[in-house]
């Protein structure tokens, strides 16, 4: 298994189709954490330096195809500019606006466009061949540079990748590489942790279930379950409780069993920490530390609290994604990794 990385390709003159992780927490109208766009530049730069024409696409938040005021890109691509020092970098309205063309054909080397949030349509949830013919009639080149939404068949991941010759980008070359070594060496026993409200993380549930030796599920996720299904799970299965924090008893129930685990795969905070409830994620995170566990952690509102509670760095890796992460590590394919060639 392999990716074809956009480090292998002259760039030059070549007009590049990037779809980039703009999708960062917003607070207040501003972008917090910025991480996924520090994590956006190597292959941004990359592309500057080898003088291509940068066309860059993404999303912000769960529009559902309707433009949603909130989740404008324009603070994201501000706080991008920023941070890569992007002078030549212009925000170019929606890809479907006459003017768009315009924008495109004007387009010289070392110069950057971005088109609003690709999330506004609906045609990129349901991978719409049309909408994906479109999105691919903006380029040349395609490439791939968001694994955290890798585990997604919209038609910015899939659906363009079949159109153009498509490559990865660097962030998320380094992510699966990382990622497939840590897979090919996992020990057991091996504990997952469930957390967070996204509700989607019940789907990788069964999965976990077959191939842990324990998962480990918060209260805000389980909440999602009915009684029937949560006595259904099965032994391996130890549910949290506690509303807004993971109560004392099932922080040591979870360290318990954390304490003779030796791969720990660990996706979604335990408790509400954006209002300040970290203490069900720091007792997890200090039982994975004190068992010498190889710790795989991901998604920006699992490294937002082990940032606060500074634990990111004693994690063996944490990635930038949270759900893709959790597929990746479930063994089961990626339809954006598919789409790029990965598993040919
Ligand atoms: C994430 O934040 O994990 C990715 O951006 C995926 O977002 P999604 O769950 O809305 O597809």
């Amino acid at each position: 298994m392999s990716l074809r990385s956009i480090r292998t390709m002259d760039v030059a003159l070549q007009r590049v189709l990037l779809r980039a992780d703009l999708d960062v927490p917003m607070e207040s109208g501003k972008v917090g954490d910025d991480s996924r766009l520090k994590a956006a530049l190597p292959t941004i730069n990359y592309l500057l330096e080898h003088k291509a024409e940068i066309i860059i696409i993404g999303h912000l938040g769960r529009p559902e195809g309707k433009p949603v005021p909130e989740l404008r890109l324009a603070p994201v691509v501000r706080r991008l500019s920023e941070l890569g020092n992007l002078t030549n970098l212009v925000s170019a309205g929606s890809f479907l606006d006459p003017a768009a063309k315009e924008a495109i054909n004007s387009l010289t080397p070392g110069r950057i466009i971005i088109f609003e949030n690709i999330r506004f349509y609906p045609g990129e949830d349901s991978n719409d061949p049309k909408f994906a013919a479109q999105l691919a009639s903006l380029g040349q080149l395609y490439v791939n540079d968001c694994f955290s939404t890798a585990h997604r068949s919209s038609a910015s991941l899939v659906g363009v990748a079949q159109l153009l010759p498509s490559f990865a980008g660097i962030d998320l070359e380094n992510e699966v590489n990382s990622l497939s070594k840590l897979l090919s060496h996992e020990q057991p026993p091996l504990g997952v942790i469930l957390g967070g409200k996204k509700k989607d993380k019940l789907e990788y549930l069964p999965e976990f279930i077959e191939k842990a030796d324990f998962v480990l599920l918060g209260s805000a996720l389980a909440a999602h379950l009915t009684d029937a299904e949560k006595n259904g799970l099965g032994q391996k299965v130890i549910i949290g409780s506690g509303e807004k924090d993971l109560d004392t008893d099932s922080q040591q129930k979870f360290a318990d069993a954390l304490k003779t685990a030796k791969t720990v795969i660990w996706g979604g905070p335990l408790g509400k920490f954006e209002e300040g409830f970290t203490e069900g994620s720091k007792a997890v995170a200090e039982a994975i530390i004190a068992s010498g566990a190889v710790s795989i952690v991901g998604g920006g509102d699992t490294l937002a609290v082990l940032d606060k509670l500074d634990l990111t760095q004693r994690m063996t890796y944490a990635s930038e994604a949270g759900g893709a992460m959790l597929v990746f590590m479930s063994g089961r394919k990626l339809p954006a990794l598919a789409a790029l060639g990965y598993y040919d």
